[in-house]
């Protein structure tokens, strides 16, 4: 029998979602899980697991990430997304994408297709529509939610990013192992409230807001980005689960770390090498679910 555990971690953002909210939360979160786990179930592999997981979270307007991005000063949509393939020890990201509904599905082209790692804005673009994705108009990934929000940051000339951190909806993630033992992970963003055109996050950033790699584990993180970009925190994590440390033990001490170190808040959702979960946050509340096959339905939480 194998000793390795097919698993799936999934996140929806660390915060302080309002009670309105949770179970649309509950609900993406939910969908995203059913999508990767049949796919797990059925032989697919880790990569293609969290492709579609994390796509799947895109198309819901309920996060951070695709449709529900949240909006530059300028009232454009700029998302940031990575992919790593743990069995290959290869990556593909996004940074500052425009236009495209599902940066993680691009990611995953930047992986497969190019000898580069990260694409950014409209080199990007280009690349998207030569491998045949298409491009929508901005009003496709607007909601009236975070046009409005727009207007009231435009109007508060005190307010600064990390003021919204706990208080912004949250990034999106998933890590998985298949039967193989091989281990991915992707995370996808419209990144943070009121950011200047051309900010880009942690989540594009290997070892920030991704990591994977066979016989470690795999990490997606959200949070305040530049925060993860000082503790450089997926790495962080990767270093814990190599030494041993058990997964949930690994994330709540970089957790701890990202606090302490960087004052920032966010959360991290990761497998270890033989595909145990681990979670941790450290805002009032974190969307995020759990399969494996020992478990007969999903956990799934924002509390
Ligand atoms: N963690 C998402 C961002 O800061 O862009």
């Amino acid at each position: 029998m194998s000793r390795y555990n097919p698993s799936l971690v999934v996140h929806g953002g660390a915060w302080e979602i309002p009670d309105e909210e949770v179970k649309a939360h509950l609900r993406g979160v939910q969908k995203a899980i059913e999508k990767g786990w049949s796919l797990l179930a059925s032989g697919a592999s880790a990569l293609d697991c969290v492709e579609e997981t994390v796509a799947v979270m895109e198309d819901d307007p309920t996060f951070d990430a695709g449709k529900g991005s949240i909006l530059n000063t300028d009232g454009s949509v700029e998302m940031d997304a990575s992919i790593m393939d743990g069995c290959r020890f290869d990556a593909g990201a996004v940074a500052a994408l425009r236009n495209f509904p599902n940066p993680v599905r691009v990611a995953r082209k930047v992986l497969e297709e190019t000898e580069h790692w990260l694409l950014a804005g409209p080199g990007c673009e280009a690349f998207a529509v030569r491998h045949g994705f298409e491009s929508v108009p901005v009003e496709n990934l607007l909601t009236e939610r975070e046009l409005k929000r727009l207007q009231i940051l435009i109007n508060d000339p005190r307010f600064r990013s990390p003021h919204a951190f706990g208080g912004k909806r949250g990034t999106v993630g998933a890590v998985a192992m298949d039967k193989k033992g091989h281990v991915a992970a992707a995370t996808s963003t419209g990144g943070t409230p009121k950011k200047l055109p051309g900010r880009v996050g942690d989540t594009p950033l290997i070892g920030c807001g991704t990591y994977a790699e066979d016989g470690v584990g795999g990490i997606s993180c959200t949070g305040w980005g530049e925060s993860i970009m000082k503790v450089m925190l997926a790495r962080e994590v990767a270093e814990h689960l190599r030494s041993g440390k058990p997964p949930v033990d690994s994330a709540e001490a970089c957790v701890g770390i990202l606090k302490a170190r960087a004052g920032g808040l966010g959360g991290i959702i990761c497998l270890d090498r033989y595909g145990n979960p681990g979670m941790a946050f450290n805002t009032p509340r974190m969307a995020r679910g759990m399969m494996n096959a020992e478990t007969d339905k999903p956990f799934i939480s924002v509390d």
